[in-house]
């Protein structure tokens, strides 16, 4: 395991539940197409996959933010469909498109799979990556490592692509919930793999994104989303027990609060439709809250992103606290606007 754990970390603090000069701040897709000097490297690297497969490309990257605007976290540049490219399921990212993979949507099609131990050699140069930024990055600056959760995994799997509705992973679910569980439970044990190794390379906090938990009705959250992050935060605590585990559940909406308690995450990440206030009264007590900014407010800027950034932060700014957004940076996203909203939460104290 590395020795950047200096002790003195904002964002580490925070989840430690620990008071800070001043609340973190970092932000989902914090590189990417919004910056220019991000599409040079990612037309230098051909593929979306050649670029996270690629250490010397895919640390430049994830430095550009932090050079930019001094995050106080870097984020490895992955993504989470690493994951079923190495057990198999070949993925590629189509221009315009997003990603595309061969469906799989029966026990034939989980069969050809690999098994998870595979993942941590197919996946070595994402490793090489987390251990240079390790050696790289500011003293400052906090290591997060990442997944997919897998329930969001599974949508991709056994839609082929991404859908507003993850219909065809919800008829499988609901058609032969105990088939659709071995899928499940082969991503748990992949997942928590991946992010042991990343754990090992060098990162010091794990997030784990489940983008579409807020499409399931409550018996089927209860199963694929809440019992898998359980599961998943348990094995990495018996793994590595101070190593802070943030999960990011967009859409839980009245699930939030179980959600939080029973997986025993250290940190939740608020997507924007969760009332700060509500948060506050119902969650914060649980541990650290990260959120949860709409990313439109960040391509329009201005007063109206000040003010609600500042809602924000005076509702949930007494901490343990971490600002980000409700969901990633879109593309159209002026740089300036980052800019001005890091200095805003910098600057804020309670
Ligand atoms: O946050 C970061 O800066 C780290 C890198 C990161 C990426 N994807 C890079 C990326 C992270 C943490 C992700 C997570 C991810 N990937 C999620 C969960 C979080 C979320 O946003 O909901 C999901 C669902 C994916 C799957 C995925 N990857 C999709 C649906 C797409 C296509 C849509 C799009 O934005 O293009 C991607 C591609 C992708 N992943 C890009 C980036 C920078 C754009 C690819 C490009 O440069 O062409």
């Amino acid at each position: 395991m590395s020795d950047r754990k200096a002790p003195g970390k904002k964002l580490l603090k925070a989840l430690a539940g620990e008071k800070t000069d001043g609340i973190p701040v970092w932000l989902m897709r914090q590189a990417g197409r919004y910056l220019p000097e991000y599409r040079k490297v990612r037309a230098e690297a051909g593929s979306f996959l050649d670029l996270c497969y690629t250490p010397d490309f895919a640390e430049e990257v994830t430095l550009q933010p932090i050079r930019r605007f001094g995050f106080d976290a870097a984020i490895l540049f992955s993504d989470i469909l690493v994951v079923p490219d190495a057990l198999g399921q070949q993925v590629a990212f189509k221009e315009g498109e997003g990603p595309v993979l061969e469906p799989i949507t029966d026990l034939a099609g989980l069969a050809k799979l690999s098994s998870p131990d595979v993942v941590k050699g197919r996946l070595a140069p994402v490793y090489e990556t987390v251990a240079r930024l390790s050696r790289s990055l500011p003293s400052e600056t906090t290591l997060i490592g990442f997944a997919g959760a897998p329930w969001t995994v599974a949508t991709y799997m056994v839609g082929g692509r991404g859908s507003p509705d993850q219909a065809a992973a919800k008829a499988w679910a609901y058609r032969a919930p105990d088939e659709f569980q071995t899928l499940i439970d082969l991503l748990v044990e992949a997942t928590v793999e991946h992010l042991s190794a990343q754990v090992e390379a060098g990162a010091e906090v794990l997030q784990v994104f489940d983008t579409w938990a807020g499409s399931l009705p409550e018996l089927s959250f209860e199963r694929f989303a809440l019992q898998p992050m359980k599961a998943i935060r348990e094995k990495l605590k018996a793994r590595f027990p101070d190593v802070p585990v943030i999960a990011f559940p967009r859409g839980a909406g009245g699930m939030a609060e179980r959600y939080f308690r029973e997986t025993g995450v250290t940190g939740l990440s608020l997507d924007t439709g969760v009332s700060p206030a509500w948060a506050r009264d119902n969650l914060q007590g649980q541990g650290c809250l990260q959120g949860n900014l709409d990313p439109l407010l960040l391509v329009a800027g201005g007063p109206e992103m000040r003010r609600q950034a500042l809602h924000i932060l005076e509702t949930l700014g007494q901490g343990p606290f971490i600002f980000n957004l409700g969901h990633g940076i879109v593309p159209q996203t002026p740089p300036e606007h980052v800019a001005e909203l890091v200095t805003l939460v910098q600057e804020w104290r309670p």
